[in-house]
């Protein structure tokens, strides 16, 4: 096995901590870039392969040095929230555009061709309908957010054809699962609603609760990535990552009060600006290349290892 590092940008966090672990059990040694925005160095072991490296992926001095020496990058490092980047998109622009052209610039320089890239279901808008969205749905980026994850497709797009990167481009849909911090109030629905019912705090659906995701276990997300880093041969254009199943919130929150017993009070207000309707991923083109943990972790399932912890 090539002994030299995968760099994990936003390693510190959700997805990334969860990506750590695997990248470690299966032998590799693990860099990490992170600014601890919102991610914590209480998600990382303490581990003789694990190094860490505390800064912004804006900061492209520090980027050229974290790819150093690397094998492969797995970039993971932005605001991940849909209305943080409503709020503030010039500040999110710089870690969800200018954090990837780091990336890619670095990478070029350093000789470092595999990245795999978390794009977003988001780029699609609401062109979804209640359909599955298959991955040549027009996009309609709604937000900063979509904008930036789209922006940095077309660069890592770019580098691919000028200058031999490998990108394997996946567009999430909503993952879930440990260490999704539900302390922000715009952190991932389930783990502000499973925090929520666990402390019998009252719980604010923005919308009638009738807006349907895609909702993708985060043990079943990293075994995918863990592929993309072997994968022979990328796919040229980006591969949706959800398993084609639409869950209302009204339907999550049943599913959270069978596990937790009973739910606290819930209270619907209106829908957040620039939320998006209905979104599921048509997968076909991810089944034909990637295989998914067989069985994939069902919605309760994943709930109750979620509450397990
Ligand atoms: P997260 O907030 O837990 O992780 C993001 C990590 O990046 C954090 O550790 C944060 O501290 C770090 N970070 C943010 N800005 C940074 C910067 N400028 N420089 C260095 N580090 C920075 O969120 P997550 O859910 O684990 O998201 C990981 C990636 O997956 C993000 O790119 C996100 O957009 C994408 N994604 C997530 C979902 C989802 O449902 N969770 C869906 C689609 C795409
Ligand atoms: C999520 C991800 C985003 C990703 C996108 C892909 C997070 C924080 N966001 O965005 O990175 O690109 O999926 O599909 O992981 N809601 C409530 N009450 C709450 C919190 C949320 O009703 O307390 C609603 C929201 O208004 C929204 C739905 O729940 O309708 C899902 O929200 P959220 O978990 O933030 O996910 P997305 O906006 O879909």
């Amino acid at each position: 096995m090539d002994k030299s590092p995968v760099l994990v940008t936003g390693g510190a966090g959700f997805i990334g901590s969860n990506l750590v672990d695997l990248l470690l059990a299966h032998g590799h040694s693990v860099r990490i870039l992170d600014n601890l925005s919102t991610g914590k160095q209480a998600n990382l072991p303490s581990h003789p392969r694990v190094e860490f490296i505390k800064g912004d992926v804006a900061d492209v001095q520090l980027v050229r040095r974290a790819v150093q020496g690397c094998q492969a990058v797995v970039h993971l490092a932005a605001v991940a929230s849909v209305q943080a980047s409503v709020e503030d998109p010039v500040g999110t622009h710089q870690s969800n555009l200018v954090g990837t052209l780091n990336i890619c610039e670095a990478m070029r320089e350093a000789g470092i061709r595999r990245v795999v890239f978390a794009s977003s279901a988001a780029v699609y808008g609401n062109n979804g309908d209640g359909e599955a969205i298959d991955e040549e749905t027009p996009k309609a980026p709604l937000t900063p957010y979509a904008a930036d994850k789209l922006a940095s497709e077309h660069y890592l797009d770019f580098y691919r054809r000028q200058h031999g990167l490998e990108p394997v481009v996946f567009r999430f849909f909503n993952i879930y699962g440990p260490r999704q911090d539900p302390s922000s109030p715009y952190s991932g629905v389930i783990s502000i609603f499973t925090e929520r019912a666990l402390k019998r705090q009252p719980i604010t659906v923005f919308g009638d609760g009738e807006q349907t995701r895609d909702f993708l276990y985060v043990g079943d997300l990293v075994e995918l990535l863990g592929q993309a880093l072997k994968q022979e041969e990328i796919d040229v254009g980006a591969i949706n990552v959800g398993l084609n199943r639409a869950t209302s919130l009204n339907q999550l929150l049943a599913a959270i009060g069978d596990v937790v017993g009973e739910l606290p009070p819930v209270s619907y207000q209106a829908a957040r600006s620039g939320d998006i309707r209905h979104s599921r991923a048509d997968n076909a083109r991810l089944l034909q290349r990637y295989r998914l943990p067989n069985p994939v972790t069902g919605m309760r399932e994943g709930l109750a290892r979620l509450l397990e912890r």
